[in-house]
């Protein structure tokens, strides 16, 4: 009998890396295949513990090179494609939208035209709550399911536009797609120019913490070990063309999650420094996750618990995120940041 043959593009990523390993341990009976271009947000050394198990795979390739994903394709037979691989930070966006354009729209299109030829079982599409666009304050409003699309950064836009491609396939193909809208994740692995992991990073080393604005912007965050188990279930439970939103409330605004973190790790709040905002910042991110419940998913982390095990995390793996944060890096926090003393 032959295996079911899994591809996960962007698995050398933070919440792609997450899901293979995820997957290998879950699934021996899967051929999980890991397919990333190694850019500046992958790497494989997160990978060490299942490198060598017989059912984990890498293949080292961009997905929007069409002649190699159709070779790809026709040689593997995939049975299930989760689609990871992006250029995943607003801010870079802003700083050059081409790639984004490239590797989040062609890149896409490309996978759908490589699973309409061979005929895949299941198109799984990893797209982000930030298509919806904001909303406001108001605490009781929320992202559903039918909250139009509305993205303001070149990223979100960029998202955007994949996610219509996939619907498109599936209404013009009908190719058997699920879109996941997630909110923010944090948790192992996270790539340290994102708010959490660079706040931990540099509270550590006793660095300014930038903080955008007045910091009262919020954000929705989910533990990254919560996101893996509720793609699981749509992957195989998820019924086909539907799209389904992800988060466990648990909203907070940026000030509030910098100093959880500064005073877990018990440092002054005197480390915190505002910088200019981000252009077009979006004010507030809200998931409504009931479709998904109703399919039988719960998140296991509130953000106390999961906040806790991340800092426990970054503080047992200094030597994954320090070799980041001392190469290439430090050009690009040079060119973001401008600090009082600079
Ligand atoms: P990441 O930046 O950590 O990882 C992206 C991975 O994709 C990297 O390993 C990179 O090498 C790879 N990649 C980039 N361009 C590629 C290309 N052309 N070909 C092949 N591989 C390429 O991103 P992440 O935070 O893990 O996000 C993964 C996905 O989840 C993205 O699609 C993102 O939009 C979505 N998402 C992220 C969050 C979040 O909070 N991080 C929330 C919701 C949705
Ligand atoms: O909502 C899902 C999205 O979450 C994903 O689609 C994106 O891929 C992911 O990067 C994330 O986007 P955000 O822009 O929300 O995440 P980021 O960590 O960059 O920023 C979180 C908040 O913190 C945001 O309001 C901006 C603010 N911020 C961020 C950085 C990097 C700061 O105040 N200072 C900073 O230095």
């Amino acid at each position: 009998m032959t295996q079911i043959k899994v591809l996960i593009t962007g698995g050398a990523g933070f919440i792609g890396g997450n899901f293979v390993q995820y997957m290998v341990n879950k699934y021996p009976m899967y051929d999980i295949f890991n397919l990333d271009a190694l850019t500046y947000a992958g790497d494989l050394t997160k990978h060490r513990e299942i490198e060598n198990k017989k059912n984990y795979h890498f293949v080292k390739a961009n997905i929007a090179d069409r002649k190699a994903m159709f070779e790809l394709f026709e040689k593997e037979k995939f049975d299930y494609i989760v689609h990871f691989a992006a250029e995943s930070h607003v801010d870079r966006s802003i700083i050059d939208p081409g790639i984004f354009v490239r590797t989040n729209v062609i890149g896409t299109q490309v996978l759908l035209d490589a699973s309409k030829q061979i005929g895949v079982s299941k198109f799984v599409h990893i797209s982000t709550d930030e298509v919806y666009g904001e909303l406001d304050f108001n605490p009781t409003t929320f992202f559903t399911e039918d909250t139009p699309l509305n993205p303001n950064s070149p990223y979100s836009a960029s998202k955007a536009s994949s996610d219509l491609f996939v619907r498109a396939y599936h209404e013009t193909f009908g190719l058997p797609v699920n879109i996941t809208r997630c909110s923010n994740n944090y948790g192992p692995f996270h790539f340290p120019e994102k708010l959490i992991p660079l706040t931990i990073s540099r509270v550590l080393k006793d660095e300014k913490v930038p903080v955008y604005g007045d910091g009262k912007n919020i954000r929705d965050w989910l533990h990254v070990f919560d996101h893996c188990t509720a793609i699981d279930l749509v992957l195989h439970k998820g019924d086909n063309g539907d799209v389904y939103n992800i988060g466990g409330h648990n909203e907070l605004t940026n000030l509030e999650v910098v100093k959880t973190i500064i005073n877990t790790l018990g440092k002054s709040e005197e480390l915190i420094e505002f910088v200019v905002d981000r252009l077009g910042h979006d004010k507030r991110y809200a998931i409504d996750p009931a479709k998904l419940e109703k399919l039988g998913w719960k998140p296991t982390y509130t953000f106390e618990t999961g906040i806790a095990q991340t800092i426990e995390w970054y503080l047992d793996n200094k030597c994954w995120w320090e070799q980041i944060v001392s190469g290439e890096y430090q050009n690009y926090f040079k060119k973001q940041y401008k600090f009082e003393k600079d």
